[in-house]
């Protein structure tokens, strides 16, 4: 009885998703990782279909254009009415007459669904040799929904819609998941027989079931064991629940997996994620697309990741990322913004309000306050200092800079790119860097300090200023009087180099 079928799987994706009150066709809208469509593709996935036909209407350029990217197997095949589910089946079967064996047909508005389940289906259906089996469920409200109407037996009748049920049929709340398999040809052979004659004026592909029933043939019913699977997406509000049931349902994959997430009801992990064992995930996260998250990293709260591997150990505080590798036993944030081909390599650090993009940040080294570092590579145990930036676009072109092993660029600095900072060289804070520094070397470039005195007590005469100013003065020549006044001193009458060699040391050695 249950020799292997060829199978073909047919989506139907051809409607407007009216209340969703959307440009974008309601089968591509987002959850957790996937558009609804792609989730109803992957659940058929484990079936290993000989053809997959994606029944295509409303928005349908774009529904293709996905389809080319996330299944390009896929035939979209094109509805140009929409006059109905059996309508949408009639038109997939007569664009692919070879077709033969078992064809699943799976609303794409119904994500939730997971390939166990639709494996489970086929089973049932293959083994019981049906001509039509449904995936039922038992739900707490029905509303809205086609009613599975079974005979005195038990046995399937009808699956009547909620507008043409009587109140008899309207109590019942075993409902039609819109998830079915087909015997090709028993169902090829009704749906060319099917009426408009509802409510709704459609052909109503759930009609195959009575018209098999009254051909004498068998058809069969699957109860699915978690009745969440078979909800359907028919406004934001629907998609918002979904998207929480989804969310619950990967969260408690991954805690059982071995990994702590602090917080689930505001994690938020889409289904493409990897995490480790012993991963910690905090409060207020998102995790998405193809990010990876290794054992005994912390990641959040209030952090981002999209597209991004965290190594092992590493810590990523309130932060943005895209595209971004964070590597082991590095640190990110708070309040960091990695873009796309920022790669921070083991035990280095990127801290507060600092940009990285399209740079390799070296073992060890660190960027630890208010800097952007775009287009550069920075060797191992590089310290960069406050609000360095590097200045890597001149309008036109990006440029690359270069800052050797253990170089040390004190605060404040921009380096204009193209340029290179050798191994281990300095740069004195306040620096506007456009030419090599070699190796070891201190490279200062700024302009040379000048004191005017009394300018204060001139210009703004009376002010708070000149009055503080008056009172220091006064203290001065009389006794000494705070540190502040030797060091000061000291700042405006030192060389450049000492000023450098100061000035750099002292404000990026702070962490
Ligand atoms: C359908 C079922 C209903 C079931 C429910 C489960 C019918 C008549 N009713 O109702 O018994 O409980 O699904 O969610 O089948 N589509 C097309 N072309 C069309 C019409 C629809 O591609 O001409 C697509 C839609 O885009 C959607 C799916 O088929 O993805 C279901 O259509 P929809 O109009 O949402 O059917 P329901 O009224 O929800
Ligand atoms: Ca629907």
């Amino acid at each position: 009885m249950s020799e292997p079928q060829p199978r073909t799987v047919v989506v139907l994706a051809a409607g407007e998703g009216k209340r969703m009150k959307s440009s974008l066709p309601k089968v591509l809208h987002p959850l957790l990782g996937r558009t609804l469509v792609g989730h109803v593709l992957n659940a058929a996935d484990p079936l290993e279909a000989a053809r997959t036909l994606v029944v295509v209407g409303h928005g349908a350029d774009q529904v293709r254009a996905h389809l080319a990217e996330i299944a390009p197997e896929a035939i979209a095949v094109h509805q140009a009415e929409q006059l109905g589910t059996g309508h949408a089946v009639r038109i997939a079967l007569e664009a692919a007459p070879e077709v033969t064996g078992t064809v699943v047909v799976l609303n794409g508005d119904v994500p939730l669904l997971r390939p166990e389940t639709v494996v489970e289906l086929v089973a049932t259906h293959e083994g019981e040799g049906a001509a039509a089996t449904v995936l039922a469920a038992e739900v707490p409200d029905p509303t809205g929904l086609g009613r599975i109407v079974r005979d005195a037996a038990g046995r399937l009748e009808q699956i009547v819609e909620q507008r043409d049920a009587t109140p008899t049929q309207l109590a019942v709340r075993e409902i039609n998941a819109g998830i079915y398999a087909f015997d090709a040809a028993r169902l090829r052979d009704v749906l060319g027989k099917l009426s408009t004659d509802n409510d709704q004026g459609e052909e109503y592909l759930t009609d195959v079931f009575k018209m098999l029933v009254s051909a004498g043939e068998p058809v069969g019913v699957h109860l699915a064991a978690d009745h969440t699977e078979t909800l359907g997406c028919n406004d934001r509000v629907e998609l918002a629940a979904l998207r929480r049931l989804l969310r619950d349902r990967v969260n408690e994959r991954w805690m059982r997996a071995g990994v702590s997430l602090l917080d689930p009801e505001t994690t938020w992990i889409d289904v493409t994620v990897a995490l480790d064992r012993d991963a910690v995930v905090d409060q207020n996260t998102q995790l998405r697309g193809g990010s990876v998250v290794g054992s005994g990293a912390v990641v959040g709260p209030d952090v981002t990741l999209i597209d991004t591997v965290v190594g092992p150990g590493a810590t990523v505080l309130r932060s943005h990322a895209v595209g971004a590798e964070v590597g082991s036993g590095a640190s990110v944030g708070p309040y960091a913004y990695l873009r796309p081909d920022a790669r921070l390599a083991e035990r280095s650090k990127v801290g507060t309000f600092v940009e990285v993009k399209n740079s390799e940040v070296g073992a060890g080294a660190k960027v630890p306050h208010l800097s952007y570092v775009g287009d550069a590579t920075i060797g191992a145990r590089a310290n960069i200092g406050a609000a360095t930036i590097f200045v890597n676009y001149d309008g036109v072109n990006k440029h690359r800079t270069v800052v050797g092993e253990a170089a040390f660029v004190g605060c404040d600095t921009s380096l204009i790119a193209p340029v290179e900072v050798g191994a281990g060289a300095y740069v004195a804070a306040g620096s506007a860097i456009s030419k090599d520094v070699p190796p070891g070397a201190l490279g200062v470039s700024r302009a040379e300090q000048r004191s005017l005195e009394g300018w204060v007590t001139r210009k703004r005469p009376g002010s708070a200023s000149a009055e503080a100013a008056e009172r220091a003065l006064r203290g001065a020549q009389g006794a000494p009087v705070g540190p502040s006044s030797a060091s000061q001193g000291e700042a405006i009458h030192g060389t450049a180099e000492s000023v450098g060699g100061a000035a750099g040391a002292g404000d990026t050695a702070t962490e």
